[in-house]
């Protein structure tokens, strides 16, 4: 694992954009594998911009999200699809028809979970896959306790992820209580993964990642077996970091 050290969000954001633009212009046939939440939205900030003042194209970019909510419809504004157009896909030339997240809404979500998989296999696996890390060390939805060898999966989240998530919604109880994620193997067939922390409350989850041995217990630390990954981190989210 490579680990980028930076000081705060903002040089997180902009590290983790140049990274992004600099496989893009080199691939654009790239697939990329996409992640919601907090820490992401600046980096997504910066693509915009970037494809606003400079012009890098998507328009043969494919993508494919880690994860959403089961239940919510694509047009709710808490799906992670909503998230997505808000942050990106409305705001570049990457078509329609190429970007993908599980339909959270399907009847048969084990299903869709199949089909997303097999997508994922059809467009050759993912070639940068951004990920973000849980207070509890899970990547996607992988909770704690996810088998390493997990396909996209149906899931029931922790209740300190929903807990964690419940900013977004009016309260706790709208929160959904499953999603569909990529699985960890999944995850792991990206040929090249980058992961972002940032800020105190994360700080926790980067030591262990940094001094763990892979084990289903914490998701994440299975990265550590992955040939090329890079972690990009800033001050706050190293404050638990034991130097040796
Ligand atoms: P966050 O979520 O970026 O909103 O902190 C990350 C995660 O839970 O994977």
């Amino acid at each position: 694992m490579k680990l980028i050290k930076v000081k705060d969000y903002n040089e997180l954001s902009e590290t983790a954009a140049r990274l992004v633009l600099e496989k893009v212009k080199a691939n654009p046939d790239i697939v990329l594998g996409l992640a919601t939440g907090g820490t992401p939205e600046g980096m997504y900030k910066r693509l915009v911009e970037d494809h606003r003042s400079a012009g890098t194209s998507y328009k043969n970019v494919t993508t494919f999200n880690l994860d959403e909510y089961a239940g919510l419809s694509q047009a709710d504004p808490n799906s992670y699809y909503a998230y997505m157009r808000e942050h990106l896909f409305d705001h570049i030339d990457v078509p329609k028809e190429n970007v993908h997240l599980p339909d959270g809404e399907k009847e048969d979500l084990d299903a869709e979970c199949i089909q997303y998989e097999q997508l994922i296999k059809e467009a050759g696996n993912v070639d940068l896959q951004v990920l973000g890390i849980g207070g509890n060390g899970h990547i996607g939805f992988n909770e704690p306790g996810t088998p390493f060898d997990s396909h996209t999966h149906v899931v029931t989240l922790d209740e300190s992820t929903r807990e964690a998530n419940a900013r977004y919604f009016s309260s706790l109880d709208e929160v959904p209580t499953q999603a569909l994620t990529m699985g960890i193997q999944t995850i792991m067939r990206a040929k090249e993964i980058v992961l972002l922390a940032s800020g105190k409350s994360k700080a926790e989850a980067v030591a262990q990642l940094l001094k763990e041995e892979a084990n289903e217990n914490f998701p994440a630390s299975i990265l550590t077996t992955h040939p090329n990954v890079t972690v990009i981190v800033d001050e706050e989210a190293t404050a638990s970091v034991k130097s040796e």
